[in-house]
């Protein structure tokens, strides 16, 4: 069945890439906010009896969600017979759990979302953590992809002697993975979160790698104060800057500009969420991703 591509509004580039690399029709629409603030989409291709792929990362996914809605919606209408959300970068995983007694357990309500108005999820290194697999939360079927062999060769071509940090627990499994792929050691610190933009990290025992370059790993840099803090600790213990590699570079207002004053040596993403700092491509891996939903008959 044949596939087509759209590009949600700041996803062009990867969506160019991507319809280049599977050699696929990339398709034309208008999506444009009119001055009230309501959303005005317009599909132009034609979709029929096709496999519509939406290509749209979700950081700041509230302004994101309801153009997305609509064209999916407005595909089905159309005749498309299966639409898909490609998101490199999937919100709301965090909230995961009511802290407080009321609160919403978003990653729950947004998956309901997402679940009700797509067929299929591709997605890369999504934040579980309470939540095991994506179909805990999410009722239609995912591909889950993983960076780490990508950040893997990265360092293994950047950082001649790497010792791999993880800044919390929860960083333990791509750190392990990556250092794995990448032969080299790594620890994983403890990280106690005080608030929204405040954590503290324990002191690492790297006095037991004199000569390692520390490569921070971690798969969401957002207000980056869990990189900050990481960073902050290794200046008592090692004279060597650390390299801070973040899978989506989520970066609240300026966390970018402050984990480098923090004296991050290098900061390096991934382009799941267009950066500045996007030095690791991972459109291979989604292309590969899309081609196998395009063969499939669901
Ligand atoms: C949470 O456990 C994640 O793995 C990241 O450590 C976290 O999201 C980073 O957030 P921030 O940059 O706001 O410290």
């Amino acid at each position: 069945m044949k596939i087509i591509l759209f590009a949600l509004p700041g996803n062009e580039t990867l969506t160019r890439s991507l319809a280049a690399m599977l050699q696929a029709e990339q398709g034309e629409a208008i999506i444009r906010h009119f001055p009230d603030g309501e959303s005005y989409v317009r599909i132009i291709s034609d979709v029929k009896h096709k496999k519509v792929i939406l290509i749209c990362t979700l950081n700041q996914p509230d302004i994101k969600l309801l153009p997305l809605y609509f064209m999916a919606g407005t595909a089905r209408e159309l005749g498309a017979t299966h639409v898909t959300l490609v998101a490199p970068y999937l919100a709301y995983m965090r909230q995961d759990k009511a802290f407080h007694n009321g609160e919403a357990i978003t990653s729950r309500r947004f998956a309901d979302l997402i679940s009700g108005t797509f067929d299929s999820l591709i997605t890369i290194d999504p934040h579980l953590h309470r939540f095991h697999h994506m179909h805990e939360l999410y009722a239609i079927p995912s591909s889950v992809l993983h960076a780490a062999s990508t950040l893997a060769e990265w360092v293994k071509a950047h950082i001649p002697l790497p010792l791999l940090i993880g800044p919390d627990e929860e960083s333990y499994q791509w750190v392990s993975e990556v250092a794995g792929m990448a032969a080299a050691p790594f620890l994983v610190l403890q990280k106690t979160r005080l608030g929204d933009s405040e954590v503290k990290v324990s002191s690492p025992e790297i006095r037991n790698y004199p000569n390692h370059t520390p490569v921070l790993v971690d798969d969401i840099i957002s207000t980056a104060r869990t990189m900050i803090e990481t960073v902050k600790q290794l200046q008592f213990i090692t004279p060597k800057p650390p390299v801070c590699i973040g899978v989506h570079a989520v970066f609240a207002a300026g966390a970018f500009d402050a984990l480098k004053e923090a004296g991050a040596a290098q900061i390096i993403t991934c382009n799941t969420i267009p950066h500045p700092s996007n030095s690791i491509k991972l459109d291979k891996l989604l292309a590969g991703a899309i081609a196998g939903t395009a063969g499939s008959k669901e």
